[in-house]
């Protein structure tokens, strides 16, 4: 079985913990205040005023009036509302939208699709890590565009964009604003009247408080139509009855943003030492955050000559989290769109890892994680072959040495049939079954994208197995290279190892 390890969670960009103190607001409301709130006697009037309390907290956290504040699903659905709203209703003469190429997939990917139904999309350039320009802002806009997107902070690589500078010269041509603020909140000051913005998103789980709940932002004035029809909920503009629990602590996160940007100096200090360290263990390493004009704890790098994939599987090993793109995008394969919108190539982009940290990463995490990578750096983590979708023919799938071991999710086995000859293994439970694995044999642990694969490959190492692969980009990459083999012979003579 797995053994513990010591843990190290420098993922803070992708979620975080929820706080104590939100934890006990929430388990609170679900306690003594089960009431709808919209009904009219008391206990649903109790409801309404913890909600009314969290919208005020929320509020008074961003610099909003409470009118101003929308609850949400989360940062993504108020990012595809604002665009698909506005253009929607933009008139014939403005069918334009300007957005950057590094905005989280929640704008990017509408943006894209507003594209294909005929909406004009341009996209603005960053400067190497990330940054917007006022003059190219400038230069693009003009009275066909409806909206302007941009990120305050960037969830990948942390660079701070001149939002308030943006929205100004887009308000002076009477365009709308919008800016997804997600990754700036508890880490920088977010004022959204000082920002000037008309639409402002945020999200719950990454300050501390419960996923699945958000907040949009809405200018009084700004014009904003229904997200969900059929109820008067949030002032009519979306329906459904309210998560209380999850909207207090919402409410109870933003009221700790002023603690967290109190500890902002600590987590830039912590942020520094774990550069410092990490260039000590490889100081040919590549900085793509920038070093100012970054929020206090994101570190994006890029380890040359090193595969992320390697390098992330061994450091979860040894129970250190990091991600290798956004949370949403690391299980795609496909090299995050906001490295290669910073002008790097795909392979660049495979060699760069976001490490995000709080004030709770201390100075020995730090000196572990920099340990761990000088070890990987030097060669010393176990070798693992690296193998192609191209190589795996049926000669080789028929070949009595090589053992290919599948360890995909149940559900993705439903979705895809699984390589010939194959060996099907629980993924998150296949050290139970290590000992009825062949020893002798070449092992090619096989997963969806490759990126699972990777995790159980070095288990499988670490636990003296001699020959131990993975293949590279998974079943996906396989199905792609050999359509004939797979129509063929896929999904037959498969075993389950158990
Ligand atoms: C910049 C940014 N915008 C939007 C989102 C989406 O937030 P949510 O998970 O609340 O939908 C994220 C989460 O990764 C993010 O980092």
């Amino acid at each position: 079985m797995f053994r513990r390890v010591r843990q190290v969670y420098l993922d803070v960009n992708a979620t975080t913990p929820v706080a104590a103190a939100v934890q006990r607001r929430m388990a609170e409301v679900l306690d003594k205040y089960p009431g709808n709130p919209s009904a009219a006697y008391r206990l649903g009037r109790e409801a309404a005023t913890q909600i009314a309390q969290a919208r005020a907290e929320v509020a008074a956290a961003i610099n909003a009036s409470p009118q101003e504040v929308v609850f949400t699903s989360g940062a993504s659905e108020g990012n595809n509302h604002v665009l698909r709203m506005i253009a929607a209703h933009a008139p014939a003469s403005r069918r334009r939208l300007v957005t950057t190429a590094i905005e989280h997939s929640s704008v990017h990917a509408v943006a894209e699709e507003l594209a294909e139904q005929g909406l004009s999309v341009t996209w603005l350039p960053v400067d190497r890590h990330g940054r917007v320009r006022v003059e190219d802002l400038a230069a693009v806009l003009d009275d066909t565009v409806c909206l302007v997107s941009c990120m305050l902070a960037n969830n990948e690589l942390g660079t701070i964009n001149p939002v308030r500078a943006l929205a100004a010269l887009a308000h002076e041509r009477g365009i709308a604003f919008h800016a997804d603020c997600v990754q700036a909140l508890g880490k920088i000051a977010v004022d959204v009247h000082e920002l000037g913005v008309d639409y402002a998103t945020f999200s719950a789980h990454k300050v501390f408080g419960p996923k699945g709940v958000g907040v949009l932002y809405v200018r009084e004035g700004a014009p904003l139509s229904t997200f969900i029809s059929g109820g008067q909920q949030e002032n009519g503009r979306r329906a459904g009855t309210e998560s209380t629990h999850n909207i207090v602590g919402c409410g109870a996160a933003f009221a700790r943003v002023e603690e967290l940007l109190a500890k902002a100096p600590i987590v830039a200090a912590r942020r520094a030492a774990l550069l410092g360290t990490l260039r000590g263990a490889m100081p040919q390493l590549i900085e793509n955050s920038p070093s100012d004009g970054v929020v206090p704890n994101t570190l994006n790098l890029r380890f040359p000559g090193i595969r992320n994939a390697d390098l992330l599987a061994f450091l979860d090993l040894h129970g250190v989290s990091v991600s290798a793109g956004s949370a949403c995008s690391a299980q795609g394969g496909k090299p995050s769109h906001v490295l290669t919108g910073i002008g790097m190539t795909e392979a660049q982009a495979q060699e760069s890892l976001r490490l995000s940290l709080s004030s709770d990463t201390s100075d020995s995490d730090i000196a572990y994680v920099a340990d761990l990578v000088g070890r990987f750096v030097r060669g010393e983590a176990p070798a693992i072959s690296l193998v192609s979708p191209g190589q795996i023919d049926a000669a080789f799938i028929d070949d009595e040495r090589n053992f290919m071991l599948d360890v995909r999710l149940g559900v993705e086995r439903r979705f895809m049939k699984g390589m010939p000859n194959s060996h099907e293994i629980p993924f998150l439970d296949f050290g139970r079954w290590l000992d009825r694995l062949p020893r002798a044999r070449n092992i090619v642990v096989v997963c969806s994208t490759g990126v699972d694969a990777s995790i159980v490959a070095y288990a499988l190492k670490s636990r003296g197995f001699a020959n131990v692969g993975l293949l590279v980009g998974g079943l996906w990459a396989w199905r792609a290279a050999h359509g004939a083999l797979y129509r063929a012979r896929a999904g037959s003579k498969v075993t389950v190892v158990s």
